[in-house]
């Protein structure tokens, strides 16, 4: 079994991270169609803005809640008769919503609907909402958190986004904690009349200036978010607290994806040293869309012995690009235990469907 079947077979979580472009998304699918092959219940979590995954499995849109994918549809892998005969499972995808899915935990941890709506309605609630959580990769790991309890999945896939700040998850329940420890913070939660009462001349100046600078109104919608916050700051430090488990728990693999580039090689590198840093190990790191060797020899003594012939010149300048790639390579491979590391070459067409996603997978396991 290769490492990335192992890990489709036996992980509860994976993270596929990786800048933009370099194939998440499409991997995403693919492991978690490889664990529903494998006879488990899995789910992949996209953040994919251009809807492609929808598109290659068939599905008008995606929602922010686990829809199931007719078996059809993935079970196309198994024409190829070299992998039939496993058990299979369910597929599910989903679509990220942040905005809905901190909504939904304000909802959980509130101590009552009128609690909750006073909350959901308020101005500054909605221009920070994206924020306060520690942005939408923070709320990535609350859907994971959220999939993970349900029970219903026994493996759930997440494509994070395409950004440096990928990783912000990581820090994310720190920074929530550290916010509820503000004493900024804990002034703004008291009831009016105590706050007033205790908040000093200085705090009150700041918020006379503040209140010049932003407007009174703005400043009186965070005081009464604050005060509508009371009550569930418990329920956001445990689940700080949760969502930290979950990141750190074995049953949690993060996968690096990255093309031969150096761009995309040097953020990969970024991210493993990030992980490191958190006390995280790198469980597979795939390398897409890369060149094959075409042979061995050099493409100085293919070109000598080649006449002007053009096939053979072709062939030399194939060689020169894929020695280059896995020059570039080099230093991240390095890091990582070479059976936890996949190579998918470079197809000839977009991976749009089924089975150009069944070809990626077969490189992979
Ligand atoms: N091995 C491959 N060969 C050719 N095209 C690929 C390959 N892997 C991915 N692609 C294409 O590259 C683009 C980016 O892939 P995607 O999975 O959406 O990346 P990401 O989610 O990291 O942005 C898509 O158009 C996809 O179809
Ligand atoms: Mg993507």
């Amino acid at each position: 079994m290769t490492a990335f079947a192992n890990l489709a077979t036996t992980r509860e979580i994976i993270v596929c991270c990786g800048t933009g472009g370099v194939g998440k998304t499409t991997t995403a699918a693919v492991l978690a169609i490889e664990a529903a092959r494998r006879g488990r219940r899995a789910v992949v979590v996209t953040i994919d803005p251009a809807k492609r995954l929808a598109d290659a499995l068939g599905l008008d849109a995606l929602s922010d809640e686990p829809k199931l994918i007719d078996q059809q549809t993935w079970n196309i892998f198994d024409r190829d008769p070299a992998r039939s005969g496993l058990a299979q499972g369910t597929l599910s995808a989903l679509m990220l919503d942040t905005k809905s899915t901190f909504d939904k935990l304000v909802h959980e941890h509130a101590p009552d609907e009128p609690a909750a709506d006073r909350i959901l309605d308020n101005r500054f609630y909605r221009n920070i909402s994206g924020a306060l959580g520690g942005t939408q990769e923070y709320m990535a790991m609350e859907k994971l958190h959220e999939l993970h309890t349900s029970g219903e999945f026994d493996l759930i896939v997440i494509d994070t986004p395409p950004s440096r700040h990928a990783l912000d998850f990581l820090d994310a329940p720190e920074r929530l904690m550290r916010l509820l420890d503000n004493r900024m913070f804990r002034l703004l939660m008291m009831p009016t009349k105590t706050y007033l009462k205790l908040a000093g001349a200085a705090l009150q100046a700041l918020l006379r200036t503040v209140s010049r600078v932003v407007g009174r109104e703005v400043v009186d919608d965070a005081i009464a978010f604050f005060q509508a916050f009371e009550g569930m700051e418990q329920g956001f430090r445990d689940r700080a607290a949760k969502v930290q488990e979950l990141i750190d728990d074995p049953a949690t693999a993060f996968v690096l994806v990255t093309t031969p580039r150096r761009d995309a090689v040097d953020e990969a590198t970024y991210f493993a040293q990030r992980l490191e840093s958190n006390g995280l190990q790198v469980a597979g790191l795939i390398v897409n869309r890369i060149h094959p060797e075409f042979g061995s020899e050099s493409p100085e003594s293919l070109r000598a012995l080649a006449h002007g012939n053009a096939a053979i010149l072709n062939l030399a300048d194939f060689r020169e690009i894929a020695i280059r790639e896995r020059e570039t390579l080099e230093t991240l491979t390095a890091r990582i235990p070479s059976d936890a590391v996949g190579y998918v070459p470079l197809l000839d067409e977009d991976v749009h469907n089924i089975a150009t996603l069944a070809t990626v997978a077969t490189h992979l396991f």
